[in-house]
């Protein structure tokens, strides 16, 4: 086990009719808030309602910026970057999923700056400030509401970039599970595939031998979230099965599971951001098909951490490491197919002809997060293993 310091500063606030409570949580940084939100959904099922009541009921001026779509934009940050300079803002209230706590995070940090805020993902300026950011999450998945990560797309030059702060940090998130028994069934799949891939990106990059607490912690929410998530599609309206995946989905990327683990990296992230950006395809689908390609490329050349995951989660004993490798690794595309996942770029309808700009794309974030054995050629390879023409993923 590495040394570390594990501090996460923000405060959650977790559990049923738990909304109500961002009125006072906000009203601690100031009185002129900018509220942030998504197109339709929040209106639809009464958690925009709630929370417009909760700070209205504390006195805050509320100034909006609704309409964050997901795969969040950079021309949309910048667009409330200006309101909330204009309005001097003293605070801002994300309520949405992770595009919208994302685009939140953003605003925080630009609006307490004169230079353009895509200056912060491509590592030409560092954020000293941020205004204080109160969410109410309503679609588990991202693991936004708890950590300092934040990921925007800049559609002019095709890029979807990743950047973290411990300043971007949320002071309070309210998760409250039934704030999210109106999300669609695609959209809860999504979500499970996008926090069980920020457990794998810990669980295979980490080179320290010896993290059995850490194992055992992220197998548990690997294991805890493909079951919550099945209990869900079974039951949208189960409260019990939304808490546990909810709170599992939280904790996949909150630095705790990072803890001890020494240098990690998010390759299949790395991989998975420009087909967002450059297909709008959903980060949760683009990592079900990127997730096997990476893992039966990693299992080459570290067979025995694939065989343990094989064992660990699938129960996979027979066989050579390498047997046990491709066991698990095929059980999971598996558990991807039978949620309707799609399974290659042929069905994320991503031509071969595509792989240079991918790769290229993926290169230029390499760089800035100092992934160096991330070459294109590396990628590319990678990128192929996604084909379905290509040679089998596993
Ligand atoms: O736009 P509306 O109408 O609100 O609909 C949204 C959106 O269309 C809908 N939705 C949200 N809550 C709902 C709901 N529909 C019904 N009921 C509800 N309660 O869901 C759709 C998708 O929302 P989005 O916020 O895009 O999804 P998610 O939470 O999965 O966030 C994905 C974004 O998070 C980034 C991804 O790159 C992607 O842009 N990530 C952020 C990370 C971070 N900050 O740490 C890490 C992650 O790896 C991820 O990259
Ligand atoms: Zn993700």
């Amino acid at each position: 086990m590495d040394n570390f310091v594990f501090h996460n500063p923000t405060k959650i606030i977790f559990g049923r009719d738990t909304i109500a409570k961002i009125g006072t949580e906000t009203a601690a940084f100031g009185r002129k808030v900018l509220l942030v939100s998504g197109r339709s959904s929040c209106k639809k099922n009464g958690t925009y309602q709630q929370v417009a009541t909760s700070l209205d009921a504390v006195g805050l001026e509320v100034i909006e910026h609704a309409g964050v779509c997901p795969n969040p934009t950079l021309s949309q940050v910048r667009q409330g970057i200006i309101l909330a300079k204009t309005n001097k803002v003293e605070a801002i209230v994300a309520l949405g999923g992770g595009s919208v706590i994302d685009s939140a995070k953003a605003i925080c940090a630009g609006a307490l700056v004169e230079h353009d805020v895509w200056k912060f993902f491509i590592g030409k300026k560092s954020i000293t400030d941020t205004l204080p950011l109160t969410c109410v999450l309503t679609l588990a998945g991202s693991g936004s509401e708890m950590n300092g990560g934040m990921v925007l797309t800049n559609e002019d030059k095709g890029l979807k970039f990743g950047f973290g702060n411990r300043l971007l940090h949320p002071r309070t998130s309210i998760l409250d599970p039934g704030a999210t028994v109106t999300v669609p069934r695609e959209q809860t799949i999504y979500g499970a595939v996008d926090a069980i891939s920020h457990v794998l990106e810990l669980y295979f990059t980490t080179r320290e031998p010896q993290t059995p607490v850490q194992d055992r912690i992220m197998e548990g929410l690997v294991l805890t979230i493909m079951e919550s998530c099945e209990r869900v599609l079974d039951d949208e309206t189960d409260y019990q099965a939304r808490a546990d995946f909810m709170w599992a989905a939280t904790l996949a990327l909150n630095g705790l599971t990072a803890a001890g683990l020494g240098k990690v990296g998010f390759p299949m992230h790395l991989i998975e951001h420009p087909l967002s950006a450059l297909y709008d395809i959903p980060h949760g689908a683009g990592l079900a098909v990127v997730i096997p390609a990476w893992l039966s490329w990693r299992a080459r050349d570290d067979p025995d951490r694939l065989a343990r995951f094989a064992e660990r989660i699938f129960n996979i004993t027979g066989g050579s490491g390498h047997d046990r490798a491709r066991a698990g690794i095929n059980r999971l595309k598996n558990w991807f197919k039978q949620l309707d996942l799609p399974a290659s770029l042929d069905e994320l309808q991503v031509q071969d002809a595509a792989i240079p700009e991918l790769a290229d794309k993926a290169r230029a974030q390499a760089r800035i997060w100092r992934m160096h054995d991330y070459s294109e050629e590396r990628i590319a390879k990678i990128l192929v293993l996604c084909l379905k023409k290509g040679p089998s993923g596993s």
